[in-house]
């Protein structure tokens, strides 16, 4: 993070502890409630994902030429290949035969993709490559070519549209979030852990979780509230996306001495919102990257989270606290935010059209469905 940006918020920090104080939006909003239970408000949002640039994994993934991974998360059968000369091709993972997923699920390598169907062959860059050919005496590449979906490598991470032809820009849709992630730097990272949960809550209660810090000192009381003020946090709209800070108690400590001695970003967490189902969560030394995917109805979602290190944190000596630092994570997540996210999914059906509340004290929850809210209107 730049550093004047550092200075500015340690002073902010400091403020609100020293008068009991947080950040606040201008009022309380209300929120319909069914935008978590509705499907067709789900098919809307879906709609909308396909048109914004989606994490689809880390690059290292990806290391070696035609290394490969297909996947359905994002809700669009894909197939991302790494080329001979080391840039990135994304297909829809369909043959153009007669449709048929060419690929299985999972990561490998593969020197050509043979369709499980009338075995259509293609080459890593998308081209069909073999055929019988007197079944199709006058198709053109352009009838047999894979589908290209656009991809881009940014900050580490792949970044592709589920829509054919569409334009992607990752630095241009980060907008000052880019360079913010560009001081950290995650390009060197690496990727420490990456997992997959399907979880039964609406999508978007993985990202309340992070948009909010008041929730934390009743919520999780035993977990990270000994840890974590549920107050004092710095929150930004940086465009359609958001920066939360979360405050260590350890804060206390530091706030009135310079900001040159504080280690200031070891007594801090940061929540990046990347509009609208990414988190960057800055964990003091390393990050996490927590995806969630739409589910097939609105009570479910795949959640992706992958942790980056520096790659001096990787070896042996390390792995118990990864080991520990991951229990951790996944317990107080699974057990505590997902469980309340779970009754809540159920409780939203017993009181059609309720308003749910935001409170001046939670503005990243404002934002971010004031914005989805927004987004989905205007493409009707
Ligand atoms: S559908 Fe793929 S070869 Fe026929
Ligand atoms: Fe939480």
């Amino acid at each position: 993070m730049q550093i004047d940006l550092q200075r500015k918020l340690f002073d902010e920090i400091s403020g609100y502890i020293n008068t009991n104080t947080t950040c606040l939006a201008a009022s309380e909003m209300p929120h319909l409630g069914s935008s978590y239970i509705d499907p067709e408000y789900l098919a809307r949002e879906k709609d909308l994902l396909r048109t914004l640039p989606q994490i689809v994994g880390h690059s290292s993934s990806l290391a070696e030429p035609n290394s490969y991974i297909a996947h359905n998360d994002t809700g669009v059968p894909i197939l991302v290949v790494r080329q001979a000369d080391g840039s990135l091709k994304a297909f829809l993972n369909i043959c153009r035969h007669r449709a048929a997923r060419l690929c299985e699920p999972g990561k490998g390598k593969a020197k050509l993709f043979t369709c499980p169907y009338h075995a259509w062959t293609y080459s890593p860059d998308g081209k069909l490559a073999g055929l019988m050919r007197e079944g199709f005496p006058n198709i053109s590449s352009e009838q047999s070519d894979l589908i290209e979906l656009p991809v881009e490598e940014r900050h580490g991470l792949i970044w592709l549209v589920g829509t054919p032809g569409a334009e992607i820009d990752v630095a241009a849709f980060l907008g000052p979030l880019d360079t913010e992630f560009e001081s950290f730097p995650m390009t060197n990272f690496v990727l420490e852990r990456d997992a997959v949960i399907d979880v039964d809550i609406n999508w978007k209660f993985v990202l309340d979780g992070f948009l909010e810090v008041y929730h934390i000192p009743k919520l999780h009381t035993t977990t990270i509230a000994p840890w974590f003020f549920g107050r004092h946090s710095p929150f930004e709209i940086i465009g359609p996306h958001s920066r939360l800070v979360g405050i260590r108690k350890s804060f206390t400590s530091i706030k009135d001495g310079a900001f040159e001695d504080s280690e200031f970003l070891r007594n801090i967490a940061i929540n990046y919102q990347v509009f609208p189902n990414s988190f960057f969560i800055w964990q003091g030394d390393h990050f996490e990257i927590w995806t969630s995917y739409p589910g097939e109805v609105p009570g479910k979602c795949k959640v992706r989270v992958q942790s980056l290190c520096k790659p001096e944190m990787i070896g042996a000596e390390f792995e118990k606290r990864w080991d520990r630092n991951w229990s951790i994570l996944l317990g107080t997540v699974e057990a505590e935010d997902w469980a309340m996210s779970k009754e809540v999914q159920a409780s939203l059906p017993h009181v059609p059209g309720m308003q749910i509340l935001f409170g001046a004290n939670e503005p990243g929850m404002q934002h971010f469905h004031s914005e989805l809210d927004k987004l989905i209107e205007a493409a009707r």
